[in-house]
């Protein structure tokens, strides 16, 4: 069985005005004019999904979440369900990014929960995992990824597409990248952990890579082994950058 069509994931974070939406709106305009052997998705904050999905009503580029609640509705004031994406637009959604598991805590156990609630809401989960620096100099990041992969990833997903996405932390916003060996190391682990945790269904789902992606190092990340795409921040904000990205791939 092989993988999954590549996925190439832009995560604007908490950046991005209605203005912003012109970059969508090129990315789009340029991938109708010369298609990607990838899919292409642009997270948006919340505020834009809806205006962005009108945008691009028609486009190959997906549009997606950051985050959603693990309930479908309820008293949980500042908080946005699956459902509600789903309703908005979007097509996909980031789950358990790292700035969500440190900055509110969120364990495995909630990934889990929320990538249940998006696959049911009928959204395709991209389910983050990814170790610290000192985890990664202490010889952990293998057992650390591979423990977050059996908490992170509910039975709900099986024969549902979803994406795992690995992030590790000291990466992310720094310009640093792990070497592609260690990338590819990560992945293969990933691939065996996914496997291990889901049978079938483990094989195919695509492992992209985040974590300084820019379009001087997308062709070398993006064409290592098991690397199924990538899932990209700063350089997402510029259609330029992010389609320089895209190209990198075919
Ligand atoms: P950067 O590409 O800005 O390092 O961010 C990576 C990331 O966190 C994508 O989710």
């Amino acid at each position: 069985m092989s993988v999954d069509q590549p996925l190439i994931v832009g995560n604007w974070k908490m950046y991005g005005l209605a203005d912003s939406l012109a970059e969508a709106c090129k990315v789009a305009h340029a991938l109708a004019d010369r298609p990607s052997r990838a899919r292409v998705g642009l997270c948006p904050p919340a505020t834009l999904i809806e205006r962005m999905a009108r945008a691009l009503a028609g486009s190959v580029v997906i549009v997606g979440g950051q985050d959603n609640h693990m309930e479908e509705d309820g008293a949980f004031t500042g908080d946005i369900s699956a459902t509600m994406l789903a309703d908005a637009g979007a097509k996909l959604v980031i789950i358990a990014h790292s700035e969500r598991r440190v900055c509110y805590g969120e364990s495995d156990a909630l990934a889990a929960a929320k990538a249940q609630a998006a696959a049911m809401a009928g959204l395709e989960p991209i389910v983050c995992v990814g170790e610290t620096l000192v985890e990664r100099q202490s010889g952990r990041a293998l057992e650390v990824v591979r423990s977050q992969v059996f908490g992170s990833l509910p039975d709900y997903l099986k024969g549902r597409p979803f994406a795992l996405a690995y992030e590790p932390l000291w990466a992310i916003g720094t310009d640093m990248t792990p070497t592609v060996d260690e990338i590819v190391q990560t992945h293969t682990a990933l691939r065996q952990a996914m496997v291990e945790r889901l049978g079938e269904a483990g094989k195919r789902a695509p492992i992209l890579y985040g974590g300084s992606v820019n379009p001087k190092n997308a062709h070398e990340i993006l064409h290592a082994h098991e690397v199924g795409g990538a899932l990209v921040g700063r350089a997402s904000l510029r259609g330029e950058d992010f389609l320089a990205i895209i190209r990198a791939i075919d």
